[in-house]
């Protein structure tokens, strides 16, 4: 039985269906066939032009990832901790890893570290974040943590980590703080903060292992990294940021309102500026805006 596709019948359906033509007919047939060949060609070209441009893009993006972010580990109680968090970073091509006034490291944290022991043996150290800030040059700071606050607690009013990777700008260097494993990061620590980023648990037990909280972070920073900014639309930098805040203040200032509601207005201020990830060119108009603002309460 002959099936459809089987040689026998497709040779006959072209024998059936090839149509008489003359030799002008042929010839454009011809001329057309060329420019079609050359069209598909220059396509082709472009194509790949296209392909080598996003293959480029794509490893810039990725070569941002692996550079300016910062895990800063502080104080570490357990050396074997650190070995953990070298080898999660080992796994999302994260390279740069600070240690904030750690203990000796033993054989335990190499140990641990398997493929990533490179990334122990060149862990920056500080004694300090203010030292480490200082000397890094850190355009946006965020802390980790398993408590975040409910609305009044504006310090820990938190992102989860996929809505931090959606907005996040690798292009700027940034800290990834992760606490100790008793304690956590204090107050003060995610208040100089940009941002907090909660992963969401079960309310009876929301504190996860160190590298394992990292380790959901590190993912969900991993998986956009080939997503680009729209042309435009760069996020502002942490120092048009800080003027903004600054013009802020000076308003906030003029006001007849207690200190205390000062400080909370400021605070809730910075948090919607960290949370929205506002634009350089919605920084400059902003400002702008205060400063009239403020020249007229005077
Ligand atoms: C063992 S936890 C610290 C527990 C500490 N008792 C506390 O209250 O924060 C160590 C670190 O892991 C990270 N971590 C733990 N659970 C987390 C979660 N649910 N979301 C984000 N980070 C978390 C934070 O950086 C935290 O400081």
């Amino acid at each position: 039985m002959i099936k459809i596709g089987d040689a026998a019948v497709s040779e006959q359906k072209v024998v059936e269906t090839t149509p008489v033509t003359s030799p002008e007919e042929e010839k454009k047939a011809e001329k057309k066939s060329t420019s079609t060949k050359k069209a598909k060609s220059r396509g082709q070209s472009l194509a790949i032009k296209d392909l080598q441009q996003n293959k480029k893009e794509e490893d810039d993006e990725l070569n941002s990832f692996k550079n300016n972010i910062y895990v800063v580990f502080v104080e570490c109680e357990t050396p074997g901790n650190i070995g953990f968090l070298a080898r999660t970073m080992a796994n999302f091509g994260l390279k740069n890893l600070v240690l904030i006034n750690p203990p000796k490291l033993t054989p335990e944290a190499y140990y641990q570290a398997t493929h990533g022991k490179y990334i122990v043996e060149n862990a920056l150290t500080y004694p300090s974040l203010d030292e480490f800030y200082q000397s890094k040059r850190i355009d946006f700071k965020i802390a980790s943590t398993g408590i975040a606050g409910g609305s009044y607690n504006l310090s820990r009013i938190p992102l989860k980590p996929e809505q931090l990777s959606e907005s996040i700008n690798i292009n700027n260097k940034i800290a990834l703080l992760f606490g100790r494993e008793g304690d956590g990061l204090s107050n003060k620590e995610i208040d100089d903060c940009d941002i907090c980023v909660s992963i969401p648990t079960d309310p009876t037990y929301p504190i996860l292992n160190i590298s394992h909280a990292a380790a959901i972070i590190f993912y969900e920073l991993f998986k956009n990294k080939h997503e680009y900014a729209v042309e435009g639309l760069e996020e502002s930098s942490s120092l048009e940021k800080e003027y903004l805040i600054k013009d802020m203040t000076d308003l906030i200032n003029t006001l007849d309102i207690p200190e205390h509601k000062k400080k909370n207005g400021l605070k809730t201020f910075k948090n919607i500026i960290n949370r929205a990830f506002i634009t350089g060119r919605e920084a400059h108009t902003f400002k702008g805006i205060l400063r009239r603002l403020k020249n007229k309460l005077e």
